[in-house]
């Protein structure tokens, strides 16, 4: 699929098929985690691929816009490791995610990011996961064949761009 637009059809989906995900398609959205830009190429990410129904249940109970994460056949839980990067370790994993959407989206796969970082979500997914106090958690993606269709919209690009300095908006 044209990556562009991947980007531009891609949305986020909140209701999902009991159908599961092959372990083909997961590697397949790992491996653009994997490969997303990242600060001196540390990569301070970890990924957890939650498949078990009972977890997923209870990082739905905790996430009360996450509910649908109990549907979703898989849900995989974004962290950073400051160890790895003290300063990027919470914007590279971002990089990761977005990369991992879109593979999603080329497979067939829909997907929405669900917010946990500075949150009082986050001790409750720690404890859940079982997951090292020095990691952040920044994040859960739902991954599944999605059972709805959605639109979405944007900002125009007048709105939200300048050239060559701040406010002007002649090219
Ligand atoms: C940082 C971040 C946190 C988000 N958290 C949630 C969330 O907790 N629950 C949810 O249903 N959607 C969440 N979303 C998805 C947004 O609501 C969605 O991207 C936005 O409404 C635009 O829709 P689209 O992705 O279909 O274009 C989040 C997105 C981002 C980038």
């Amino acid at each position: 699929m044209d990556v562009i637009k991947a980007i531009r059809e891609r949305r986020s989906i909140r209701k999902y098929k009991p159908t599961e995900v092959s372990d083909e398609k997961i590697d397949t959205i790992l491996q653009a985690g994997r490969w997303a830009p990242s600060a001196s190429n540390k990569q301070p990410w970890h990924f957890i691929v939650v498949r078990d129904h009972s977890i997923r249940s209870r990082l739905a109970e905790a996430h009360a816009y996450g509910r649908f994460m109990k549907e979703s056949p898989v849900v995989i839980v974004v962290l950073g490791d400051p160890t790895k990067h003290p300063k990027y370790h919470l914007a590279d994993p971002h990089n990761a995610v977005q990369n991992m959407l879109l593979a999603a989206y080329h497979q067939g796969l829909s997907t929405c990011w669900m917010g946990v970082r500075d949150t009082d979500i986050e001790p409750a997914f720690r404890q859940l996961l079982n997951i090292p106090e020095d990691f952040r958690v920044i994040c859960a993606v739902s991954v599944g064949y999605g059972d709805q269709e959605r639109t979405s919209t944007r900002l125009s690009l007048h709105e939200i761009v300048s050239w060559e300095t701040f406010g002007n908006k002649n090219k």
